[in-house]
């Protein structure tokens, strides 16, 4: 047994919650990359004001989805994500010169600049600005940019993009980083010439797995956005991770050099976070009173064990040395917060063991 299960009143739950936490009048996108999952899309495009997309796969899960509005980003964007990014009417975050001339040649087209300003970075576990990136346009050659998209004749340049971390959990220093950002969008405007009208300052809301800190949105709400421009919001992880957990079957229950290994049906190729992140993600046992074999169960009590995967790697491993009062072979274990980055970054086919269930709720 080895499946994800995602629910959608949480998934409402967290937008609506999140909508009313952000200033008045500003925008909520859903950053589709967090989860691609149909279902989790397009629930939360009905739930939000659009949806945030990466990829022209992306792009057509959103499209599918119906979307009230699409915003296309990415640092490598194809011809043909981006005629279909056109085609669909989507604002296009543009991360380089060279993306600009090559979005001229397909149509009109709204293009807010992505800018890796000099400051304006966020404390977090993935810093994507105010720092060397492959993302966006260096503040230094804003100008040259931004004066070759006016020569340009089909980009109407509407703002700024500045998502600049994930996975910050710091409320009041995301908040401060919003404020600096519409600060500094307003007059870098004023002095390239741009009629500011977008303002999109990412996504980044942190998610505590392993404890019990939680990114409090409190402050977001004192943000006032300058009249007349559009503040957007693009969050995955807040958004998407309490919404899906997933599960996995013990398999084995084995002692070697002192530890305790529980061997799972299922592993980081099903949910790599932990491991890409190098932490330990807790788990809860859903005991399972049938055994339906002749012969015994294998059982642990009290002890701390190892949760690890069906991979032939020994970093096929999603939690370490957590304690469990009774632990036996055909219980289950159950990972929670596992419904953002889950399934959609985990390199599936690796060993090519059956996927897991899917279970939308
Ligand atoms: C451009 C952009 N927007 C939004 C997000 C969503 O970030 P998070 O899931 O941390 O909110 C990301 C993720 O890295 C991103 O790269």
């Amino acid at each position: 047994m080895c499946a994800y299960v995602y629910d959608r009143e949480v998934l409402r739950a967290r937008a609506a919650a999140l909508k009313a936490a952000l200033p008045a009048g500003a925008e909520l996108l859903y950053a589709v990359k967090a989860n691609g999952h149909p279902d989790v899309v397009a629930t939360l495009a009905a739930a939000t004001d659009g949806l945030e997309v990466a990829s022209g796969g992306e792009l057509a899960l959103a499209q599918a989805a119906g979307a009230r509005q699409i915003a296309f980003g990415g640092p490598a964007k194809t011809d043909a994500s981006l005629r279909a990014a056109v085609a669909a009417g989507a604002l296009v975050h543009a991360e380089s010169a060279l993306e600009l001339h090559r979005l001229s040649h397909i149509g009109d087209v709204a293009v807010a600049l992505r800018v890796n300003r000099r400051d304006g970075g966020l404390p977090g576990s993935h810093q994507m600005a105010g720092a060397p990136t492959p993302f966006g346009i260096d503040e230094a050659e804003l100008p040259a940019v931004v004066a070759l998209a006016r020569t340009l004749p089909h980009i109407r340049l509407i703002g700024f993009h500045l998502h600049a971390v994930s996975n910050n959990l710091d409320g009041a220093r995301h908040a401060a980083f919003v404020d600096d950002a519409l600060r500094w969008s307003v007059a870098t405007a004023a002095s390239l010439g741009i009629a500011l009208e977008y303002v999109n300052v990412g996504g980044g809301f942190g998610v505590d797995y392993t404890g019990p800190a939680t990114f409090d949105t409190a402050p977001l709400a004192a943000i006032v956005p300058p009249d007349g421009v559009r503040l957007v919001f693009e969050p995955g992880r807040w958004l998407a991770a309490d919404a899906g957990w997933y599960a996995a079957e013990v398999l084995d229950l084995k002692h070697t050099h002192g530890r305790w290994f529980a061997v799972l049906r299922g592993g980081t190729h099903h949910f790599r976070l932990p491991a890409a992140w190098g932490y330990s993600h807790p788990f809860t046992v859903l005991p399972v009173p049938d055994w339906p074999h002749p012969y015994p169960r294998p059982s642990v009590a009290e002890v701390p064990v190892d949760a690890v995967g069906e991979l032939c790697t020994p970093r096929d491993v999603l939690t370490r040395g957590q304690w469990v009062d009774r632990l036996r072979v055909g219980d289950v274990l159950v990972f929670g917060r596992a419904g953002a980055y889950g399934w959609d970054i985990s390199h599936h086919e690796f060993l090519r063991h059956p996927p897991p269930q899917m279970f939308v709720v």
